[in-house]
């Protein structure tokens, strides 16, 4: 299923420098500049301690945010690489670009057991313009890449595609899994095989929900994205978000769903609000009782029992995308019920992707109890596309 190469397929006898790809984009609290959410150096833990234990000196690069081409002490990693020394227990050298005859020559000197983190690879626009020269340069400092950043594989740069004409490409741990499991819920899923979509904007989730009601045999469509099927039905939607050009989207979504007989579930009900506000009046209807100058803000009750029993009917279960706007308590009980029963399932794979979704699984402590919180936003989205990934095309075949 994945023919790709990954470090457990090296023979590591005459590899002593790895390059280690991985995705240290985090968030940083902007008020304190303390990170926010450690959970992908965390991720990042096993393919360095396994590279550890072949004796390999490892230089760990990532980017982190967008810093266009420009050296912004505001995205320097060296809050990260502290972080990871902590999570290590030893010592990280931080470096202070990641090419260049300075970093060369340090990595020649780096002995087994040793681990640098280069300086954001963004800081040089030749990462985002996947521009050779800088993949060369950067594939001088080790013998093996690593690519461990699942994260970011969606995108054609540098450190994805270039460097793989100048440097073996494999997989680490974190890739590996994330391949594993997202092509085996494409190609041999334990059925019945649920999807579940939230959010504001069909026209995000457009492409995955066509490509994916060829695979899936249930999808669930919540959140406000649900308003433009209301519609669709000749219900009105009073003041609901409706991005321009949705109508257009939900047909091509419906086709394709009576095309493939997948069974398609909406919303009974919904909490609806006067405004766009923490503070609005609120009021729980049924679909059709939506008042002009009231708007959608999460599923309501008997929505969440019918997506919940459904839940229970099934062997796998991919989430993306929540229910309301469950940063506001109000508006909260949709996303967080849903997140519960999914957490409490037995004999469900439940895979959840995509940022906001993850987003609030761990705003509600429940990121333990989901089989796999995916480590990509936009990667896990283009995978299930059915889209090839520059991280993952370039990885060595097996
Ligand atoms: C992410 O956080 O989604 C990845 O690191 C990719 O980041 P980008 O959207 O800035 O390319």
């Amino acid at each position: 299923m994945n023919n790709k190469k990954n470090i457990l397929e090296v023979d590591f006898s005459l590899i002593k420098r790895v390059l280690l790809r991985v995705d240290f984009n985090i968030p940083i609290d902007i008020s304190n500049r303390k990170i926010s959410d450690a959970s992908r150096i965390l991720a990042s833990i096993p393919t360095i301690k396994y590279l550890l234990q072949q004796g390999c000196a490892i230089l760990i690069c990532s980017h982190f945010g967008r810093p266009n081409g420009n050296y912004v002490e505001e995205f320097k990693l060296d809050i990260i690489s502290s972080k990871l020394s902590e999570l290590l227990g030893q010592d990280v050298t931080q470096l202070d670009d990641c090419i260049g005859l300075d970093v060369e020559e340090f990595s020649k000197k780096m002995q087994p057991g040793e681990i640098a983190v280069l300086q954001n690879l963004r800081f040089h626009s030749g990462e985002e313009s996947n521009e050779s020269e800088f993949a060369k340069n950067l594939s001088k400092l080790a013998d093996l890449y690593v690519n461990d950043a699942f994260g970011v594989a969606h995108r054609n740069h540098a450190s994805m595609d270039k460097i793989s004409n100048f440097i073996p490409m494999v997989s680490g741990l974190l890739l590996k899994k994330e391949i594993d499991i997202f092509s085996s819920i494409l190609q041999s899923p334990e059925r019945p095989l649920l999807s579940v979509f939230g959010g504001a904007k069909v026209s995000d989730k457009l492409r995955v929900i066509e490509s994916l009601s060829s695979v899936v045999d249930v999808m669930i469509i919540g959140g406000a994205m649900s308003a433009p099927f209301l519609i669709l039905e000749g219900l009105k939607v009073g003041d609901s978000f409706v991005e321009e050009g949705a109508e257009e989207s939900v047909e091509k979504i419906m086709k394709s769903i009576s095309k493939n007989h997948c069974e398609i579930i909406l919303p009974d009900d919904f909490i609806i609000s006067d405004s766009f506000s923490e503070k609005s009046n609120i009021q729980t209807v049924d679909k059709d009782s939506i008042p002009s100058g009231w708007r959608i803000m999460d599923i309501g009750p008997k929505s969440v029992q019918k997506f919940i029993a459904q839940f229970y009917l099934s062997k796998t279960l991919i989430w993306n995308g929540p229910m309301g706007v469950f940063e506001w308590e109000k508006f909260s009980s949709g996303t967080k019920l849903l997140a519960q029963a999914i957490g409490s399932l037995n004999e469900c794979v439940s895979v959840v992707g995509g940022g906001s979704t993850v987003e609030a699984i761990s705003f509600f402590g429940l990121s333990d109890q989901i089989s796999h919180v995916s480590t990509g936003g936009g990667a896990s989205i283009s995978f299930l596309e059915g889209s090839t990934l520059p991280g993952i095309k370039s990885l060595l075949d097996n």
